[in-house]
């Protein structure tokens, strides 16, 4: 049986560095026909993360959003088209479809309303189904549209969806904070061991880190490990931008809602009832600016690239050296005072 690793399992190894400011690092990445991001992280294409304000502020922290697919045609238009009315024409926005039903006639919508890229959003993208999908979108939207699609775990999956006409792939099955796919079903890779078997490609495609990533030295290790770009949604779960009410307690704690798109609450919204469902709906602390928090994040990540000497995403991949810890290395490596005896 193999052995795999996730996030926590490993570190990078601290490298010389002459780097003097963090200004001097470059953290852009270029997913393709044109996508550039100055900062290598996305929304995830969910209903409690990616609206129209979360579209626009992560786009002004120069990332992007995906906005969800769990609404009508009309809906998902009015958001891609609203955000570009912002007035702010350097806006970059994602629009998610599915493999089925109306998938052509609102990827062509959204093409038409302004989206930079469309996003082929399946829980399991491995399939006939994305295929053929790919194939028809691929021919209707043009050579010049960056289609993202996934998701997928394996190295046959990304070299696959990559020859059916995808330019980015999500790469993560069942490792999101809210989804309970490996439960329910059984299946799923680590999140970082999909990267690393991923990124062996030879394909000419880039590779998007999905689901499970916490913390910004999370997202340093996926970058090091071969990911182009990130996505996460509970990093940006709870926030002003996150579509959804604050709930306030009797002892004034605030919420908010944040729930997997297969969870049978975010199923019985959108249509009406719900199959097999693979996600939780949760209720976490309500957590202020989403831009604050893309700050914070953008800190860390600049920070990372210092410590393993690298000016930029191309150096950071040719000189990081992964490491595997133990149980008490983790322990060691999280802020532990509070946990002494
Ligand atoms: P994080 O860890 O950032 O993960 O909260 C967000 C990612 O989780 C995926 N996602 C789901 N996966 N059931 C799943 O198995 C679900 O209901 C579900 N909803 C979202 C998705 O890839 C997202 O980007």
């Amino acid at each position: 049986m193999r052995k795999t690793l996730c996030y926590d399992d490993v570190l990078l190894v601290p490298q010389y560095s002459d780097i003097r400011s963090r200004s001097e690092i470059d953290i852009s990445t270029d997913l393709g026909k044109g996508l550039v991001l100055q900062t290598p992280i996305i929304a995830s294409p969910m209903d409690t993360i990616s609206g129209e304000k979360m579209a626009i502020a992560m786009s002004e922290c120069g990332g992007t959003a995906i906005v969800h697919r769990y609404n009508s045609i009309e809906e998902q238009m009015r958001i891609v088209t609203g955000a570009r009315e912002n007035g702010n024409d350097k806006l970059i926005i994602g629009a998610a479809v599915g493999i089925s039903g109306d998938f052509l006639n609102r990827a062509a919508i959204l093409q038409i309303a302004g989206a930079d890229f469309i996003c082929v959003d399946v829980a399991h993208g491995h399939h006939i189904a994305m295929k053929e999908a790919l194939r028809t979108l691929r021919s209707a939207l043009g050579d010049d549209m960056h289609i993202m699609a996934g998701n997928i775990a394996t190295f046959k999956g990304i070299n696959d969806l990559a020859d059916w006409g995808a330019d980015s792939i999500r790469c993560n099955i069942g490792g999101g904070s809210i989804c309970s796919t490996r439960v329910q079903t059984g299946h799923g890779m680590p999140g970082l061991q999909t990267v690393l078997e991923c990124a062996m490609t030879n394909r000419n495609v880039t590779i998007i880190a999905d689901g499970g990533i916490k913390t910004s030295g999370d997202i340093v290790k996926a970058l090091a490990a071969g990911a182009d770009a990130i996505m996460v949604g509970s990093l940006l779960g709870g926030t002003d931008e996150a579509p959804g009410d604050i709930m306030t307690d009797n002892e004034n704690n605030r919420w908010k809602i944040y729930r997997g798109m297969a969870s049978k609450e975010a199923q019985i919204d959108w249509r009406g009832k719900y199959s097999s469902f693979e996600g939780i709906s949760a209720t976490i602390p309500y957590r202020g600016s989403a831009k604050e928090i893309m700050n914070d994040l953008e800190r860390g990540v600049r920070s990372g690239f210092s410590y393993s000497g690298a000016r930029n995403l191309c150096e950071l991949q040719a000189k990081s050296e992964f490491i595997q810890q133990t149980s008490a290395g983790f322990s060691e490596s999280k802020t532990h005072i509070t946990n002494r005896n």
